[in-house]
């Protein structure tokens, strides 16, 4: 079974609350593009490509709400930069913000109403052509999982992190589904547990072995050769490859470069970033050192001690094997190959 962690419902943003799974499956109604700009920065709704996909709902309902056409410019720009605002790493916000604006300028002499439907639309087909894109994701690269294969992977790239299907899940669904049999070994992902709290409940569902382990045990199981591959999904690749992703990708890049073990990555054209020459220019988000020290409400650390929370950190492109995407997997040299498939 699929979960949706999002959809559009006339006048409505529907978001799957994250922070909450797996124990309580609650959906937050977002009337307000606030609301949804809050349930992007509060990480209701997280993972790269359905960041993206919020944006371009939130866009949509600032724009459904709006009453007149008065100042429609300024208010859309408004809009956006509220949006714009909420996480800086992930490349899909900004990718599906620069399409919402594009279809703006070239409707925005239409009717209001006729302005209103044409961007829900809009923000429809970006989160069903990311579910289609995540089918194509994973078909190319089921072919690297084989029978009996250990796979890892960190943080959540599946369906929750998408608009269903997933990217790295997306690859390990697809592989399933060909009746390939293998293990997932889940890094919990501190702090925010997205592998030990979605990755493993996606999975589970799926009937797919998995096991959670600290993020700190990668390394002591690929020394003992107990992983065959790696698949992690990005936030944002730079031109040259070099890739974004959650906080702990980069030590396993270097661990599974050292122990021989493929590493690739899993995503979307959405996610590259080619005016960015490399990964020391990706925006790495920093979050209050609070969320470190806590988990749910338990303090852990003692009163008065300081905590650093980088969500994201940046794994140089001769890390990585290849890069799974819709259009086939690249691999090294990457520059060349991304600018031409781009
Ligand atoms: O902080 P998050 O949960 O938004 O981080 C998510 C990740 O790092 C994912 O691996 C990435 O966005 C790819 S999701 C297909």
């Amino acid at each position: 079974m699929q979960v949706r962690p999002i959809w559009w419902a006339k006048g409505a943003v529907m978001i799957l609350d994250q922070r909450l799974l797996p124990w309580k499956r609650v959906y937050l109604k977002c009337t307000r593009y606030q609301q949804v700009a809050r349930a992007i920065k509060n990480m209701a709704i997280r993972g790269a490509p359905a960041i993206g996909i919020a944006a371009a709902m939130g866009v949509a309902l600032g724009v459904y709400n709006l009453k007149s056409n008065r100042n429609l410019e300024g208010n859309f720009d408004k809009i956006c930069q509220t949006i714009i605002q909420t996480r800086p790493t992930a490349r899909n916000l900004f990718w599906a913000i620069e399409r919402m604006k594009k279809v703006f300028l070239r409707h925005k002499k239409k009717s209001l109403s006729e302005l209103k439907q044409i961007l829900a639309k809009e923000a429809q087909i970006i989160l069903e052509e990311d579910v289609a894109t995540n089918r194509q994701i994973g078909y190319h690269g089921k072919n690297l999982i084989k029978m009996g294969m250990t796979v890892l992977t960190h943080c959540n790239a599946g369906a929750l992190a998408t608009g269903g299907y997933g990217t790295a899940l997306g690859v390990i669904r697809a592989a399933w589904e060909e009746g390939m049999r293998f293990q997932v070994i889940a890094d919990e992902t501190r702090p925010y547990l997205q592998g030990a709290r979605l990755t493993a409940w996606e999975l589970q569902q799926e009937g797919i072995p998995v096991t959670v382990i600290t993020d700190s045990i990668a390394g002591y199981l690929m020394a003992q050769g107990k992983v065959d591959l790696i698949i992690v999904g990005a936030d944002r690749i730079a031109a040259n490859g070099d890739t974004a992703n959650k906080i702990g990708t980069y030590t396993l890049a270097v661990l599974a470069k050292n122990h021989g073990i493929p590493f690739y990555v899993a995503a979307p054209f959405s996610t590259f970033d080619v005016n960015i020459s490399d990964g020391c220019y990706i925006p790495v988000e920093e979050r209050r050192g609070k969320e470190v020290i806590f988990i749910g409400k338990k303090r852990i650390c003692p009163e008065g001690v300081n905590a650093l929370y980088y969500a994201f950190d940046v794994t140089p492109a001769e890390y990585i094997t290849g890069i799974i995407t819709e259009k086939g997997i690249i691999t090294p040299p990457y520059k060349e190959k991304i600018k031409k498939l781009k």
